[in-house]
């Protein structure tokens, strides 16, 4: 069976969920081994010149809260990039403050934010941030001939934006919480097939997707989004593609040490890594400890973690 999101064909409806510290490229990579439909990369300016390791063909997600350096930046990676997606949900203080990601689609930011796009149209109900993030997608839409993506959270202007953008893309995710229940609170799964009967592009669900929960979401959306359920178990797509994985951190460690990924995120993985292992509390307290590559696996090694 082949799925499809625009042009660009999946075998399975399993995609990781755009996650800024776990998805480095080593992690995305096993993910994709592991039978991942999709990879996502976590949010990333336009304007950051820092390199992108791109070898698993990702999904690259943007954020801003204006089209400045859209289309030089896809220009750059278009080649090797899977589709790219624009970020309307980040619901952090430095999103808040700079008015991107949820706050994009809140107008009562518009007036307190930077950007001058907005501020000329802003103003309650007027839908000053959905002009802007209307010229955010034809920019990327003129910029590319990939599949363009969006990722929504619940809010006032969710529906309204999904029938805006379904002009332009090619699907819209939606993780049905607002910005200010972060990640913790119930999902909102009523408002998620809400947003999924009002518009005719493909529909992405995210919020607490796991191994009970997935076939009956599926029924309801075209593909899921796995968040933290993925984190430190890339061997979740195999067993959601029926299949049993034996991935673990050895296999993280050589892909990170191929890329030379910085030493606080093997750490930060490795601990990722412990999730659901016995002897889980030990090996965290050597991990805590290590000071070096080296020292991250001496721990590994003598706690035998994948
Ligand atoms: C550590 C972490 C980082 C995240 N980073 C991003 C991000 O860069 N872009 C984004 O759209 N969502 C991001 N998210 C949200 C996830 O994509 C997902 O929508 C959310 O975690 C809900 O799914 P879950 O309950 O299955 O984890 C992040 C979530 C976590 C836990």
């Amino acid at each position: 069976m082949v799925y499809r999101i625009g042009k660009l064909k999946l075998k399975n409806r399993f995609l990781l969920a755009p996650m800024l510290e776990p998805n480095d490229v080593a992690f995305r990579l096993l993910c994709k081994k592991a039978g991942c439909g999709l990879t996502y990369c976590g949010m990333t300016s336009p304007l950051s010149r820092q390199k992108m390791f791109l070898d698993d063909k990702p999904a690259v997600q943007l954020f801003g809260n204006s089209a400045k350096g859209i289309a030089s930046f896809i220009k750059k990676y278009d080649s090797k990039v899977s589709l790219w997606d624009f970020n309307l949900g980040c619901p952090s203080k430095l999103s808040k403050k700079m008015g991107h990601g949820a706050y994009l689609c809140i107008d009562a930011f518009a007036p307190k934010g930077v950007p001058p796009a907005q501020k000329a149209s802003a103003g309650a109900d007027k839908g000053g941030n959905i002009e802007t993030i209307e010229k955010i997608l034809k920019v990327m839409c003129g910029a590319t001939k990939k599949p363009v993506t969006i990722k929504l959270r619940k809010s006032g202007k969710a529906i309204e934006i999904a029938k805006m953008a379904e002009k332009y893309v090619d699907a819209i995710g939606i993780h049905a919480r607002t910005a200010s229940q972060g990640y913790s609170g119930d999902v909102d799964y009523d408002f998620a097939l809400r947003l999924k009967k009002a518009v005719s592009v493909p529909v992405i669900y995210s919020g607490n997707v796991n191994e009970k929960n997935v076939k009956k979401i599926l029924k309801d959306f075209d593909f899921v989004f796995v968040g933290r359920e993925a984190i430190g178990d890339p061997g979740i797509f195999a067993r959601l593609n029926g299949k049993k994985s034996k991935i673990g951190f050895r296999g993280y460690l050589k892909l990170a040490k191929k890329y030379k990924l910085f030493f606080r995120q093997i750490k930060y993985q490795a601990m990722n890594f412990t999730k659901g292992v016995v002897g889980a509390k030990k090996l965290r307290l050597g991990l805590i400890g290590a000071k070096s590559i080296g020292d991250v696996e001496r721990v590994v090694l003598n706690n035998k973690l994948g």
